[in-house]
C-alpha cells in the first residue's frame, strides 16, 4: 500500500520530495452503543483496515487534497486562511475541520500541506472512516509541526472538529478507539471521565466478521442528533429526582424506580436503552475477562434487541443481517455496530462456520432486501503510525 499511495502522490502532485506516509485505523464497537454521549461505557477496537495518507509541508498557506476514494473530484484546493465548512468540498471538511480545531486549541497550523488519502474501510459503512481521517490529520500535524499533544488529545480534537466544524454531535468513542488502538485488544472506556483499560480479545477458534449492509445512510446524522436530544430530555427529568451527571450513572434498579418521572414513553425507552446498554457493556467485559465468550455473545444479541426495539436505530437491513446471523450454527453473537440507520453488523463467528455464515446470511439478505451485503473477516490492530 505504501508504494501505491506514494506513486499516486507523485502522479498527482509532481514528486514525493519531503513526503511521509501515515496510517490510521477504522474501528468497530463490540458492545456499548449510543452510550458514549450518555456518560456510559463503550468497548470498541481499532481495525487493521483504515486510511493511508501521504503528506508534505508546503512553503505557502495553500492546502491541496486528493482522495483515491473520490478520484473523480480531482485535486481540491483550499487555504489555511479559509477554513470554513463548504458543502461542495465534501470529504475535505474532515481534514480541514481538524486543522481549524488545532487552531482553536491554540496550535495554529503554520504552513500549508499537500495531502493524499486512500482508505480501505468501506465508505459510509459505520466503521468510522471519518474519524479515521480526523485522527490521521491530527497525527500528520503533530508529526510535521511538533505540536505537544497526546494521542488522547488527537481523539478529543477530532471529536471537537466533528461537533463544531461538521455539525455532527458525536461522542468520543470513534476517535478514541482509533487514536488509542492496540493490537488484539479492545478498549473498555468510561466516557464519563475517559478512564480506560485495554482488554485482550483472545478468540480461540472464532473471528470477528463484519457485514456491511450497503444501505445509504442519508438521514442518519439528523436522527443521531435527535436520539441525543431525547436522551438529554430524559436525563433532565431524572435529575429532578436523582443526583446524576449522565444516564450512565444509573443502575437498572434505579432506572426502574424513577423512570415514571420522564413522562414520555418514547423518551423513557431511549433512556432505558442507554442505562441497560451501559450495564450490559460492564457485564460483557467481565464475561470476556472470565473467558465466557458464550455470555459475551448473548449480551451482544441483547444489545441488538435493545437498539432495535427501544432505541429504534436499526431498520430492515441491519435487522435482517443480525436475525439471519442468529440462525447460523456457530454464531456466538451478532449485533449492529456504530450509529445504526444502515452501516454494519459485527458478529463473533466460529472458524468452521464462517463460510456458511457469509453464504447463508448473504443469500437471505439479497433475497429480502434486494441488493448485496459485503462481508469482512477483520483483525484488531494498532492506532495511528508512520509507515
Ligand atoms: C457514532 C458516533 C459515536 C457513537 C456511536 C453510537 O459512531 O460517532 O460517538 O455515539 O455512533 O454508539
Amino acid at each position: 500500500m505504501k508504494e501505491t499511495v506514494l506513486n499516486k502522490f507523485k502522479e498527482v502532485f509532481g514528486d514525493t520530495e519531503g513526503a511521509k506516509v501515515f496510517f490510521a485505523p477504522g474501528r468497530v464497537n463490540l458492545i456499548g452503543e449510543h452510550t458514549d454521549y450518555n456518560g456510559g461505557h463503550v468497548f470498541p477496537c481499532a481495525l487493521t483496515i483504515g486510511t493511508y495518507g501521504v503528506a508534505r509541508v508546503r512553503l505557502d498557506r495553500k492546502l491541496r487534497f486528493f482522495s483515491m476514494n473520490f478520484e473523480h473530484l480531482g485535486v481540491i484546493e483550499s487555504s489555511l486562511d479559509d477554513l470554513k465548512p463548504e458543502k461542495e468540498a465534501g470529504w475535505t471538511n474532515y481534514p480541514k475541520g481538524v486543522m481549524w480545531a488545532f487552531g482553536e486549541k491554540g496550535f495554529k497550523v503554520p504552513s500549508g500541506l499537500d495531502i493524499l488519502l486512500n482508505g480501505n474501510i468501506p465508505n459510509g459503512s459505520g466503521l468510522s472512516s471519518s474519524a479515521s481521517v480526523e485522527v490521521l490529520t491530527g497525527f500528520i500535524l503533530r508529526e510535521f509541526f511538533g505540536f505537544e499533544v497526546s494521542n488522547q488529545d488527537l481523539a478529543l480534537i477530532g471529536q471537537f472538529s466533528e461537533n463544531n466544524y461538521n455539525g455532527v454531535n458525536c461522542g468520543i468513542m470513534d476517535q478514541f478507539a482509533i487514536a488509542m488502538g492496540k493490537k488484539d485488544h479492545a478498549i473498555f472506556l468510561d466516557t464519563a471521565d475517559l478512564s480506560f483499560e485495554y482488554a485482550p480479545v483472545k478468540l480461540e477458534n472464532a473471528k470477528l466478521v463484519i457485514a456491511c449492509s450497503n444501505k445509504k445512510r442519508g438521514l442518519g446524522d439528523s436522527k443521531y442528533n435527535e436520539r441525543r436530544s431525547e436522551c438529554e430530555a430524559a436525563l433532565a427529568k431524572l435529575q429532578k429526582v436523582v443526583d446524576i451527571k449522565g444516564l450512565g450513572d444509573l443502575s437498572e434498579e434505579q432506572f426502574e424506580e424513577h423512570k415514571s418521572v420522564i413522562g414520555d414513553l418514547v423518551k423513557e425507552r431511549r433512556a432505558r436503552h442507554a442505562v441497560y446498554e451501559n450495564q450490559r457493556t460492564i457485564k460483557a467485559v467481565a464475561a470476556l475477562k472470565a473467558n465466557d465468550i458464550t455470555q459475551f455473545g448473548r449480551l451482544m444479541n441483547e444489545s441488538h434487541v435493545s437498539l432495535r426495539d427501544d432505541y429504534e436505530v436499526t431498520g430492515a437491513e441491519l435487522d435482517t443481517l443480525v436475525e439471519e446471523a442468529w440462525k447460523v450454527e456457530g454464531v456466538i453473537g451478532s449485533r449492529m455496530t456504530g450509529a445504526g440507520f444502515g452501516g454494519c453488523t459485527v458478529s463473533l463467528v466460529k472458524d468452521e462456520a464462517i463460510d456458511t455464515f457469509i453464504k447463508q446470511v448473504g443469500e437471505a439478505y439479497r433475497k429480502k432486501i434486494g441488493y448485496q451485503a459485503d462481508f469482512y473477516v477483520v483483525e484488531i490492530g494498532d492506532g495511528p503510525c508512520i509507515l
